[in-house]
């Protein structure tokens, strides 16, 4: 019997689990050119290539189109299985070949034990949904992960994370959960004027293995219908939640919504990075003080020298326009980065909304006010349907290529 250690997608798992899992599957031997699944057949269970080749095949008007194919080790079945919908292409075996068949339930199992596993499927879902997005075929990509972040506090990463992600639920009817990761300090449950009862420390007291039924329990509903996991009411809880517990949740959560909005707290610890790098967006926000300015630059020379992408990097300025002296072009000359998106400054909406719980995107008088106007672009662009798709930036991008 073949070893199945030695296969990438088991790598991470612990021996055990994998003579277990061996037990949980089937596994059949196949003559060349036998069909193994059919377009839009259901995938009841996830399938591993262990010998030959099978080839990922699309018909379209008629015509047979192999989109890539499987070798031993490789896996099929991720993007149908998370997504819910039937299969996206069919399989076809060449020479002799044999399959291994995984229940879904297994797959689950682990994702929700194994951070490591779960990773390794994310990184496959992402790229396979990447290569069947291109083709036309997979309509519902994985969940997004955007953060708000910045190492200095008062840039507004906790009014506008609450605000956009209300947006996108009320307004665009996604599904939202708004997650406050500013986990001794979270100030989400005044801003949305929510009950502490449920939040993080009581999920991570919940027992293994995470699922998305245990998550949903500690999950609070805002009146606009947007979900929120808390953080720990008291400071000193924080510490009781690990590291892996918001990586398993993370990871969870974008498998069941199309966005997931993170808040975080003003430094950059070993947890940040992990947020970082889990995002698929990462807002910095920031506002015009020179101190801010600073700050952000640093962070974003970081950035630079942690090799992480930039384009998943975008810089947004708060309180636009009315700081006196610097204009936001300085701003973004000084930070030889692209500004993004600006967002005004409006203390007569924004400072009365945080203190009465009442979020400003909310309040149909302010319909079409500056404020409103930005917070709905951005929200277009991070849903993809603003009209110049892909170029963020607000200035010239020549400033930033040649630090002009
Ligand atoms: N665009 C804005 N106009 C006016 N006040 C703002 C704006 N954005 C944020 N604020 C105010 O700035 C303060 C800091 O915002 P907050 O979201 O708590 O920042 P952070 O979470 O980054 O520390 C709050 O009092 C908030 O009401
Ligand atoms: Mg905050």
């Amino acid at each position: 019997m073949i070893d199945l250690k030695t296969f990438t997608f088991f790598s991470t798992l612990p021996s055990r689990e994998v003579e277990k899992l061996k037990k949980e599957c089937r596994f059949k031997q196949y003559t060349s050119g036998t069909r193994i699944l059919n377009e839009s057949e259901e995938v009841k269970e996830f399938i591993l290539l262990v010998e030959g080749q099978v080839s990922v095949i699309k018909t379209h008007q008629g015509k047979k189109k192999t989109l890539f194919t499987l070798d031993p080790g490789d896996t099929y079945g991720e993007v149908e299985m998370l997504n819910g919908t039937g299969a996206l292409a069919a399989l076809i075996g060449y020479m002799e070949f044999q399959i291994m068949f995984i229940p879904k339930e297994s797959v689950l199992r682990l994702v929700g034990l194994y951070p490591g596993f779960a990773r390794e499927l994310r990184e496959t879902y992402s790229h396979r949904a990447g290569i069947l997005l291109e083709q036309g075929l997979s309509k519902t990509p994985f969940g997004q992960i955007i953060t708000f972040f910045n190492v200095k506090g008062g840039a507004g990463k906790s009014v506008m994370s609450a605000n956009a992600a209300i947006m996108l639920k009320y307004f665009w009817k996604k599904k939202v959960v708004l997650v406050d990761l500013n986990l001794a300090f979270g100030d989400q449950s005044i801003i949305l004027n929510l009950p502490t009862e449920k939040n993080m420390y009581e999920l991570s007291k919940i027992r293994q293995p995470l699922k998305i039924e245990k998550i949903e329990t500690q999950l609070t509903t805002h009146k606009s219908g947007l979900k929120v996991l808390l953080s720990p009411p008291l400071p000193e809880t924080a510490e009781k939640i690990k590291i892996e517990l918001v990586e398993q949740t993370l990871d969870i959560l974008r498998a069941n919504y199309d966005f997931v909005i993170v808040d975080t707290q003003n430094h950059l610890t070993e947890l940040e990075l992990k947020i970082i790098d889990m995002s698929d967006l990462v807002l910095v926000m920031m506002t015009m003080e020179l101190t801010f300015i600073k700050n952000t630059k640093l962070l974003i020379d970081l950035f630079g020298r942690l090799k992480i992408p930039r384009d998943k990097i975008k810089v947004v300025l708060n309180r636009a326009f009315k700081a006196l002296g610097l204009e936001p072009s300085r701003v973004e000359t000084s930070l030889r980065y692209a500004i993004s998106h600006f967002i005004p400054s409006e203390g007569d909406i924004v400072i009365p909304s945080v203190n009465t719980g009442d979020p400003f995107v909310l309040q149909p008088v302010l319909a079409g006010t500056p404020l409103m106007l930005s917070m709905e672009r951005l929200c277009r662009r991070l849903v993809g349907e603003d009209p110049d798709k892909g170029t963020w930036n607000m200035f010239s991008m020549v400033k930033e290529v040649f630090g002009m």
